[in-house]
């Protein structure tokens, strides 16, 4: 007699597996904003030096930026719905901040999908929202070094056997990065045009 069989029926655990994979991409979310939180102007490096691309192919460093402030977003082109939600909703606070503050805030889009981001395709991606918007690439390890410096996770999830069948997990932050390139705070991306503007004006005071 099979004493070992597993009394839980297989839809069942499945169920459990998805809803703590859900947990924990939930928390990871929410941990991972309130970590950045907690360490705006508390002296933890978020950020850095960065050479990428534009949408020209021409060199882009994060020196370029000095004297503005720089709103950087993480994603890729290919996002069903995180990365153009969160980039409309950039475009409509650049809109809802006015001009003389809107001057001051250059909004950055930099790709963790460089293979098939390049400069072409994240120009006319960036260029759908609002031409205030700066899209960045670069290669491979370039994007992995400014991702580390931003404490941004991203990973290429398959899902088919081709080799553009893949979606990327990415966290989903908009880092307000001071005039001379520190990090000043965190944004939550999952907000409206409205609120985003509210806060970048309290920031940028
Ligand atoms: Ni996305």
């Amino acid at each position: 007699m099979n004493t070992t069989t597993d009394p839980k029926p297989g839809p069942r655990r499945m169920l459990f597996a998805t809803m703590g994979v859900l947990l924990a991409v939930l928390l990871l979310g929410a941990g991972g904003f309130m970590w950045l939180s907690a360490g705006s102007g508390n002296g933890i490096a978020i950020g850095g030096p960065f050479t990428l691309e534009d949408g020209g192919g021409k060199p882009v460093t994060d020196r370029d930026f000095r004297g503005k402030y720089m709103l950087v977003y993480f994603g890729y082109t290919f996002c069903p719905d995180v990365c153009p939600t969160t980039l409309s909703a950039v475009a409509d606070a650049m809109d809802k901040l006015g001009p003389d503050y809107a001057a001051r805030v250059r909004p950055l889009f930099i790709t963790v999908d460089p293979r098939r981001d390049t400069p072409a395709v994240v120009r006319k991606y960036t260029a759908a929202f609002g031409p205030e918007i700066t899209g960045l690439t670069g290669t491979p390890e370039a994007i992995a070094a400014v991702a580390k410096e931003y404490r941004v996770y991203y990973a290429e999830h398959r899902t088919g056997p081709g080799p553009g069948d893949y979606s990327m997990d990415h966290s989903s932050v908009l880092y307000l990065m001071d005039p001379k390139g520190a990090f000043l705070a965190p944004i939550r991306a999952d907000q409206t045009g409205d609120e985003i503007a509210a806060n970048l004006k309290k920031l940028m005071g």
